[in-house]
């Protein structure tokens, strides 16, 4: 079997390594990663945005399947394009994938099919529209550009906005600026609780959900700084969270079938891929921060390395319509991401640095490692102005887990990146435990 797959981050490094078990992959990246080029047969470099070259290459491969592992190909039309010339491709057509690219869509959708499972919201595209708008809340505001900002442009009242005057700066600012891409902005009640991801395979019909993961999007230690497209994230052997029960789960298991029922009936699309649930477990169930339509980022390193069945033959499922099985092992996860120093402000970030990566050493301690956001040059590994390399601990408990991904983080001796020491930690975890347990009063 030949399978192709688009991107070139971190994620698509996990990923890349599943596929490349049972098929022949080949790879179409924007920058060289070389972990996922030394994996395959073959790889292009080009523009993973561009449907046509997509198309082009994918012509040239003639894969089983192909997987598009970031979401700005799919919201540009990526998969419609392949479908439309014959290639099957395991991701979200164009409008599908407006459930992460377009939050005033995919909000006004879950108003309708799960009104249980949402925050109170206001779509605005005007600066009076915002004045009006936050008359209507009695709580803190988030305020969301309604496009992908890779998870940057999210600002929340009370973390990085002081006050409602700071709040209704941001949202003019974004539709002014057409942050994201658009004129449109979403505000938002801001939820207290803990956040949770829970993404799914589905074949339209059947859904296979994955072991939760809790990922940390800011940038510091304490949950302090900038929001960014995630530091590092944990799972637990027992696929359940030390904070949740089974009961959120099939909650929020439920928001997710409702959701893409409802995506079905408005649209008459039938979405094959992988949908990520991003929630806010609240002390009344899990409420949805945010959909994506593809494998979160950490998150992917987290439960893919855990798949006991057949990557390959889980899309194939996919796209016949069978899906029916996708099993992981029972070990707990710490993924921890190494990132540029000053990231996630581009304009902080150092000009690209030579860093060492022995990837041996990593290995001699048991972790993981994951390319990410890098450039490989004929005498070396460079930064460059995203996320630089996953680290990923597989054990029996989160707190080996940790210790795993921590030695492995040491491996990477250099001052030119930093990372979250207290991802996966007990004493962090223990502060989740707790955080919940007073909301929900027991
Ligand atoms: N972990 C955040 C994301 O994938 O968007």
């Amino acid at each position: 079997m030949k399978s192709l797959l688009v991107g070139n981050g971190a994620r698509e490094h996990a990923i890349a390594e599943q596929m490349a078990k049972n098929s022949e992959l080949y790879a179409f990246m924007s920058a060289k990663n070389p972990g996922i080029a030394k994996l395959s047969k073959e790889f292009q470099i080009g523009d993973i945005k561009d449907p046509k070259e997509v198309l082009k290459y994918a012509l040239h491969v003639q894969p089983d399947y192909v997987f598009v592992g970031p979401e700005d190909p799919l919201a540009k039309g990526v998969a419609d394009m392949l479908l439309e010339n014959g290639i099957q491709v395991v991701g979200p057509t164009k409008v599908a994938a407006r459930l992460e690219s377009d939050k005033s869509f995919a909000r006004t959708l879950m108003q309708e099919y799960v009104p249980d499972g949402i925050p109170k919201f206001v779509v605005c595209s005007t600066e009076r529209d915002v004045s009006e708008a936050l008359k209507e809340f009695d709580t803190d505001i988030v305020v969301k550009p309604a496009g992908l900002t890779g998870g940057k442009g999210v600002k929340i009242q009370g973390k990085h906005l002081k006050n409602l005057f700071e709040v209704q700066e941001y949202a003019n600012e974004i539709i002014e600026k057409r942050i994201g891409g658009s004129n449109v902005v979403v505000l938002e009640e801001r939820l207290e609780g803990e956040e949770f991801t829970l993404q799914v395979f589905t074949d339209g019909e059947h859904i296979i959900p994955m072991p939760l993961v809790q990922d940390h999007k800011q940038a510091f230690e304490g949950d302090e700084g900038p929001m960014t497209g995630g530091m590092g994230s944990y799972s637990d052997a027992n696929h359940l969270l030390p904070f949740m029960d089974e009961k959120d789960v099939e909650d929020a298991l439920s928001i997710i079938k409702r959701t893409l029922r409802g995506l079905k009936e408005k649209t008459g699309l039938i979405y094959k891929g992988v949908l990520y649930g991003q929630f806010m477990l609240t002390k009344d169930g899990p409420k949805v921060i945010e959909y994506n339509v593809r494998f979160g980022d950490p998150e992917a390193m987290n439960v893919l390395p855990l798949l006991k069945t057949d990557f390959s033959a889980i899309c194939m499922s996919i796209l016949e319509g069978n899906l029916q099985m996708a099993e992981f092992e029972n070990k707990a996860t710490v993924c921890k991401y190494l990132v540029p120093k000053g990231y996630p402000d581009k304009s902080k970030i150092p000009e690209p640095t030579k860093i060492p990566v022995d990837e041996e050493a990593v290995k001699s301690v048991g972790a993981k490692l994951y390319y990410a956001s890098v450039d490989a040059r004929e005498d070396g590994i460079y930064t460059s102005t995203s996320r630089t390399l996953g680290i990923v601990g597989i054990a029996d408990s989160i707190e080996e887990a940790e210790k795993i991904a921590e030695a492995g983080v040491q491996k990477v001796k250099t001052d030119a990146l930093f990372y979250r020491r207290d991802i996966g930690t007990r004493e962090l975890i223990q502060k989740r435990i707790e955080h919940m347990r007073k909301l929900r009063g027991n």
